[in-house]
């Protein structure tokens, strides 16, 4: 079995635990910023990806959403790298909304190497490996399906944005930007879910997706599908992303020109 597939069938797993969620779905604690909360459940997949992903690659390093693993240290530049969010959309999850994914990205000398994005409640597998295309497994089916970001240009394409919840200070910039885009494409979306909306892209169904600010763990995995199904993703400013920390995030299919994205500029 191929690592990739090892990497899966690990996270398939660690879905149980939120597809089995009873009670307790409300916060555990409140991490710093507006609204930002952590769930017995998102430490739970959590511990249970570490312990796995441990025993399957001993040599890699950990970078989580959750307590004690939520720093990047320098030397994670150098080696194998675990990042993960366990639940991304915890708010979505409080409430009994989807989507809710599971993220892990494993980072080969501080670049995306391998991505998986899971979502436990639809059963859809999103995953990719450096320089072998993305694929996603859905539907109930057993053969993967190879993804192709949209063609389309702004004007014809569906946007979703991620609103910051956790940085008040850029709630201002955030719907200023979403106001510019509306009237250039046909309709915005909010998943609550920034993994999500990076498989969105990925898969075609979302043009293009933008955030002001997101977590590494948020995109560690997604931007490997993005980019392995052909499509973009930087920073909202066009420099190329760091991957070493916060980071505001530009996802773009092949049919978003340079014109279509100087608003986001501006
Ligand atoms: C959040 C979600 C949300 C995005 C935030 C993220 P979390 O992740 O992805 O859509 O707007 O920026 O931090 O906290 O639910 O893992």
């Amino acid at each position: 079995m191929g690592l990739t597939e090892e990497i899966c069938g690990i996270v398939r797993s660690a879905g149980e635990i939120i597809l089995h969620a009873e009670g307790q779905r409300n916060a555990q604690a409140v991490k710093e910023g507006h609204a930002n909360f952590v769930t017995v459940y998102d430490r739970q997949v959590q511990e249970y990806l570490i312990e796995k992903l441990t025993a399957l690659l001993p040599e890699a390093q950990f970078l989580g959403e959750e307590e004690g693993k939520d720093l990047f240290r320098e030397e994670y530049r150098k080696g194998l790298l675990f990042v993960i969010d366990p639940i991304d959309g915890t708010s979505n999850f409080m409430n009994g909304l989807f989507p809710s994914v599971i993220s892990v990205g494993l980072f080969k000398d501080g670049r995306p190497y391998i991505g998986v994005v899971y979502n436990p409640v639809s059963d859809q597998m999103f995953f990719a490996e450096k320089g072998k295309g993305a694929y996603v497994l859905e539907n109930g089916t057993e053969e993967a399906k190879s993804l192709r970001a949209s063609e389309k240009p702004l004007a014809h394409s569906l946007v979703s944005f991620g609103t910051s919840p956790y940085h008040s200070e850029l709630f201002e910039r955030t719907f200023a930007l979403a106001a510019d885009c509306l009237p250039r494409c046909i309709d915005l979306r909010r998943s609550g879910c920034a993994a999500w909306d990076l498989c969105m892209v990925a898969s075609g169904r979302i043009g293009m997706y933008f955030e002001c600010e997101i977590g590494i763990w948020d995109c560690a995995a997604g931007v490997l599908l993005v980019t392995e199904a052909g499509g973009s993703a930087t920073q909202l400013s066009g420099e190329p992303l760091t991957f070493d920390g916060p980071t505001s995030m530009l996802a773009c299919g092949t049919g978003i020109t340079e014109e279509d994205r100087a608003f986001l500029r501006r």
